[in-house]
């Protein structure tokens, strides 16, 4: 019998051949994702967006329709140049850039909650994700949403686990074989992401199938959601088990 990834596989060609013989382009999961960020807004207008690693300005020109009194917008020193091109066309008043890593600079340190926390491509950068996924969740005021996507696992044994895969002195060939860029060191499972969501607090996390609906190997090698930090936190899980008062990701 076939496995499921030889039926993906075969179910991903004919996709591609039809979406070639019609002259159809697939959907943009970005787009897709977007869509199920307005879906959950309901109509509500959010009033501050964090948008983190933005780059190309794709989804920040999304963003803007939610018509926000302010988008923050955070990416590394190295992609500034990038994005103060594109910056320059968009002329939005109501756009603020800072050049930081959200991780480790001052400039993040003191950023007031958003109602909308925007963070696609990101998390698997970055190799300290439990502490980025609770520096999230501080980023996101009471009742906010967060989105949040990220490349996953690759190795077939480990995909479907509740696992991180250290990339770390892998050879490069093995990199371009899974489609993982070379500076990429820790990627998580979709299980591992869903955890830490939990872990830190959010509630009402959903799996967004933007990725599966473009192709389903896309599916299988990310993955997206969309959580809301409640109105009250409620004690995380890790340490309020053991009646302990710790806080993750504040760790010295
Ligand atoms: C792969 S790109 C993703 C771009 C876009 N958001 C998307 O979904 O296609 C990763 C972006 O995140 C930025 N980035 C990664 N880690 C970051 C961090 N710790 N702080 C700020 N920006 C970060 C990178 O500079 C880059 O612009």
């Amino acid at each position: 019998m076939p496995s499921s990834v030889a039926i993906d596989s075969l179910l991903d060609l004919a996709t591609r051949v039809s979406r070639r013989l019609t002259g159809r382009h697939g959907p943009d999961y970005r787009e897709l994702l977007f869509q199920d960020l307005r879906a959950k807004l309901a109509g509500k207008r959010p009033l501050r967006i964090l948008e983190i690693g933005p780059r190309d300005g794709e989804d920040t020109k999304r963003l803007l329709t939610l018509n926000p009194d302010v988008l923050v917008l955070v990416d590394l020193p190295d992609k500034e140049a990038r994005v103060r091109q594109w910056l320059a066309e968009l002329a939005a008043p109501n756009i603020e850039l800072t050049i930081a890593n959200i991780m480790y600079d001052e400039e993040c340190a003191d950023l007031e909650p958003f109602d909308v926390v925007w963070c696609t491509g990101v998390l698997y950068h970055n190799p300290e994700q439990l502490r980025m996924v609770k520096r999230l969740f501080d980023f996101t005021r009471r009742g906010g949403v967060l989105v949040i996507e990220s490349a996953t696992a690759r190795r077939r044994h480990l995909r479907d686990e509740n696992c991180v895969e250290i990339w770390f002195g892998v050879p490069k060939a093995t990199h371009s074989a899974h489609h993982v860029s070379v500076n990429v060191t820790h990627l998580p499972s979709k299980r591992a992401i869903l955890s830490w969501l939990g872990m830190v607090g959010f509630e009402d996390i959903c799996a967004s199938d933007c990725l599966h609906r473009v192709l389903r190997k896309l599916g299988r090698d990310r993955a997206a959601f969309i959580a809301q930090r409640p109105q009250h936190d409620v004690k995380a899980a890790y340490y309020a088990i053991a009646g302990l008062d710790y806080e993750i990701g504040k760790a010295r």
